[in-house]
C-alpha cells in the first residue's frame, strides 16, 4: 500500500490507482470504522471549497479521527503576514497528516518539502487536484465497468480546469481516446497534447460537441474558473459557451454518464438532473469513500 503524500496524481502507479479505487470500494460497503481513532488531520482551505473540503471531514469523521484546521485563511495568522512555511511546519506539530488547499500552483509540492508529516493535495491553483481524480476514476469505473478504451469528453474550461489535467494524466495509463471541447481561448495547454503524443494516445479538438455526443462513453463537464482569469472581459465572453441541456442527450450511448466536479455554475442546465445518464452527485458522494481510502492508505493503517 501506499505510505506518501499526494502531490500529484502522478505520484501514484497505475498499479497504486486500481488499488486506492478497490479499497475505496471497500470503504463505501462499510464506511464507520474507527481506523484513524487518536488521529488528527489538519484540513488548510487558503481557498473555498464545499465538496473537498466536507467530503474529507465526513471521511476522517467515519473512521473515528479528529480535524483541525481552516476554512477561510483569512481566520488565521496568514493575514499577519505569517508564510506558508511557518504555517506547515507549526501545523505539523499538530496533526498527523495535512489536507490544503492553495491558490498557487506547487504549494502542495512546497509543503511537502518542508515537512515530515504527509501532504495531500486538495487543489494547487490551476495545477492539479488528484483526490478529485481518484474519486472521478472511482465513479468512471463504477458505472462503466472498465477505465480501459474509453471515450472521453473534456467539456468548457480545459486551460485553468485543474480536475481537467489531473485526469487527463492519470487516464492516459488506460488507452483512453481524448475529445477536447472548449472554447479558442480556454483550449487544453500544449504541453499536455505533448504528453498524450508522447504515449501515441488519440485526442481531438472541437469547439463543438452536438454532432458527435453519440459517441461519448463520459461527458465531463466543467466550469469555467473565474477566480483564475486575469481579464474580467475573457471571462464574460467565455463563461456561457456550453450549456448541456436534456434534450441534447437523445442519441447518447444508454451507459453513458455525465459528470461535473462540481461546482456547476450554468454549463448544466438543472433539467438534465433527473436524467439517469447525470451521475454528478453520486459522484460527489463517491469522494467520501475514495478519500477514505487516501487517508488511510497514506498514513499506513490498512
Ligand atoms: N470539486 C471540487 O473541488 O469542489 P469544491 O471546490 O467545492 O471543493
Amino acid at each position: 500500500m501506499i505510505y506518501k503524500s499526494l502531490v500529484s496524481i502522478n505520484d501514484y502507479s497505475k498499479k497504486e490507482y486500481i488499488e486506492i479505487l478497490d479499497l475505496a470500494a471497500e470503504f463505501e460497503n462499510n464506511p464507520i470504522r474507527e481506523t484513524l481513532k487518536g488521529k488528527v488531520i489538519a484540513t488548510l482551505f487558503f481557498e473555498p471549497s464545499t465538496r473537498t473540503r466536507l467530503s474529507f471531514e465526513s471521511a476522517i469523521s467515519k473512521l473515528g479521527g479528529k480535524i483541525v484546521g481552516f476554512t477561510d485563511s483569512s481566520s488565521s495568522s496568514v493575514t499577519k503576514g505569517e508564510t506558508l512555511y511557518d504555517t506547515i511546519k507549526t501545523v505539523s506539530n499538530y496533526s498527523d497528516l495535512i489536507v490544503m488547499r492553495h491558490p498557487l500552483e506547487g504549494s502542495a509540492r512546497y509543503a511537502s518539502e518542508i515537512t515530515n508529516i504527509p501532504i495531500i493535495n486538495a487543489g494547487d491553483g490551476a495545477n492539479q487536484h488528484p483526490t478529485q481524480t481518484m474519486l472521478d476514476m472511482y465513479s468512471i469505473r463504477k458505472t462503466q465497468g472498465t477505465l480501459e478504451n474509453l471515450n472521453i469528453f473534456l467539456v468548457g474550461d480545459l486551460k485553468y480546469g485543474r480536475t481537467v489535467h489531473s485526469l487527463l494524466m492519470a487516464m492516459s495509463q488506460f488507452n483512453p481516446t481524448f475529445n477536447f471541447i472548449s472554447p479558442d481561448e480556454l483550449k487544453i495547454p500544449e504541453g499536455y497534447k505533448y504528453f498524450l503524443d508522447n504515449l501515441g494516445l488519440k485526442y481531438y479538438e472541437h469547439k463543438d460537441f452536438t454532432d458527435i455526443i453519440s459517441r461519448a462513453d463520459i461527458i465531463y463537464m466543467t466550469r469555467v474558473q473565474k477566480e483564475r482569469f486575469s481579464d474580467p472581459i475573457e471571462y464574460e465572453r467565455t463563461k456561457n459557451t456550453y450549456v448541456l441541456k436534456n434534450n441534447m442527450l437523445t442519441n447518447t450511448k444508454d451507459s453513458m454518464r455525465i459528470l461535473h466536479p462540481l461546482p456547476r455554475v450554468s454549463e448544466i442546465d438543472i433539467d438534465v438532473d433527473q436524467n439517469p445518464k447525470a451521475y454528478y452527485f453520486n459522484q460527489a458522494l463517491n469522494g467520501v469513500f475514495v478519500r477514505q481510502a487516501i487517508i488511510t492508505s497514506t498514513l499506513g493503517l490498512i
